[in-house]
């Protein structure tokens, strides 16, 4: 049997972008991935069919409180949940057998099973083993269990079953306000659902700017998302139909219970290596259970390489991507480059909220001497066009030198508004240069211009 130059284990956002990179600079590369399709989590149960109930979600909050404001006028609107299903499947369906394509145009060939590294290049999958020159490891990440929460995929679910529900549910309880459970939290309430997020800390999205991670949960709030924080959750039983959630509130002691139909457990994934065989190997992992990889995401182990979730950093689909890129550039002998101080961070809920860089917090800790401009979308035209003019944007500069340091933007498109200040970061931009940069009008962006104005002698429109 020929030697691969490249397997890749894992065909998520990080393994299958990884090695359509190694087909298109020549390498001879496979990629071995268990599911009946490609694309990992992000694809299959994760980001995209998530994105497609948001949407739909949305459209149905439009219809009702948007579509009456601006003269369309509609019998009172119902949902067809199993047609709503099918247009996330199809969503699903569309970009994994999208990358199936992709992989034969890059002469990629896809091994289907589960991979296992018996020795250095060598990588067993059923009774068959395949020689190779190199391996990444793209394993991804899975939910992470939570002592006392015992789930069954059906009432007691992670994000994966909370995607496919056979009803949607009179009450939901969610463990955790990450992004997961926010998101998640969102389609089912504007779906009609009572949904109350139990969360151990005191504010909501951990790491986030608090001013930004404050003014979500207010507008959450406002769109009927009830929080419990500084709270711990010990356990869930059944009692009945209904599924009971025992919480501890951390500050008192005292011990309270909260029944749903449907409980969703969203705190936190970890990296996904069973199987793997990496003890046997020797490849050193973090405290974690993170694999530790060099500048060139190398193992300790030459010629096994891992990238994504399953090592060190945001466990995000675009940082696995770039990562993915990177190291099929260097196994081909070239440069890889991923600047991990760039990578935006999203959250999909209504509005979005979108970050990058350092949050305030972070710069006070730090002691750097910093500026705020601020801009809310009160004053930019198209948001309040659209009924979006709650949130703002957030920009961070150097006081002295007022070059960028961070950007957070509650607001319309946060996730396509934050990629200026990423390119901004990447060429050490000034505010000044992203304020004298031109924006269309009327655009959203024109509130990232006029916060970086407020950066300097202040904005226009506010
Ligand atoms: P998370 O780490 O974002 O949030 C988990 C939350 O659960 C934390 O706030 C934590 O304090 C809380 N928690 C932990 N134990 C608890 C307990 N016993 N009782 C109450 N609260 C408790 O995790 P999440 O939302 O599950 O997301 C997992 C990963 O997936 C993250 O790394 C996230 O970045 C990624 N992801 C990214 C998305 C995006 O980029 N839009 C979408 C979905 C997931």
């Amino acid at each position: 049997m020929a030697v691969y130059d490249l397997i890749v284990i894992g065909g998520g956002p990080g393994g299958y972008v990884c090695a359509i990179r190694a087909g298109q600079l020549g390498l001879s590369v496979a990629c071995v991935e268990s599911r009946e399709t490609l694309g990992g989590t992000c694809l299959n149960v994760g980001c995209i069919p998530s994105k497609a109930l948001l949407h739909a979600s949305h459209q149905y909050h439009e219809a009702i409180h948007n579509f009456p404001k601006v003269g369309i006028v509609t019998d009172s609107p119902s949902i067809d949940w199993d047609k709503m299903l099918a247009y996330k499947q199809s969503t699903i369906d569309a970009n994994t057998g999208g990358i199936e394509f992709l992989f034969k145009k890059n002469k990629v060939d896809w091994i289907k099973g589960k991979g296992q590294i018996v020795e250095p290049g060598k990588v067993q999958v059923g009774d068959q083993t395949f020689e190779t020159r190199n391996i990444v490891i793209a394993t991804g990440s899975e939910p992470s269990s939570l002592k006392g929460v015992k789930v069954d995929e059906k009432t007691v679910v992670t994000s994966t079953g909370a995607l496919e529900l056979s009803s949607i549910p009179a009450e939901l309880v969610i463990i955790g306000a990450g992004v997961i459970g926010l998101e998640l939290g969102s389609v089912y309430a504007r779906l009609g659902t009572k949904v109350t997020v139990l969360e151990y800390l005191n504010g909501i999205t951990p790491g986030m700017d608090a001013e930004v991670s404050k003014t979500l949960q207010r507008i959450l709030k406002r769109q009927g998302m009830d929080f419990k924080l500084g709270v711990e959750v010990t356990s869930v039983a059944k009692k009945g139909k209904a599924n009971s959630v025992e919480f501890k509130i951390r500050k008192t002691g005292k011990v309270e219970t909260i029944k749903a139909d449907i409980i969703l457990l969203s705190t936190g994934r970890r990296p996904y290596t069973d199987g793997l065989g990496l003890e046997k190997l020797g490849i050193g992992l973090t405290g974690q259970g993170q694999i530790e990889v060099d500048s060139i995401f190398q193992t300790n182990i030459k010629g096994i390489y891992a990238i994504g979730d399953v090592t060190p950093g945001p466990m995000l689909a675009h940082k696995a991507e770039d990562e993915g890129v990177a190291v099929a550039e260097e196994i081909a002998g070239n440069k890889g480059y991923v600047n991990h101080d760039v990578i935006p961070s999203v959250i999909y809920t209504q509005p979005e909220v979108a970050t990058v860089g350092k949050t305030e917090e972070q710069l006070k800790e730090e002691g750097v001497d910093y500026k705020i401009g601020k801009f809310p979308f009160q004053g930019n035209a198209r948001a309040k066009s659209i009924f979006q003019a709650s949130g703002f944007v957030k920009m961070l500069a150097d006081r002295e030198t007022d070059k960028i340091l961070g950007c957070h933007i509650i607001g319309p498109s946060a996730s396509d508004l934050i990629q200026e200040v990423c390119l901004g970061l990447e060429f050490g931009v000034s505010a000044e240069d992203i304020a004298l940069t031109c924006h269309g009008h009327p655009t959203y962006s024109e509130a990232v211009k006029e916060a970086a104005l407020a950066c300097g002698d202040g904005a226009i429109h506010a």
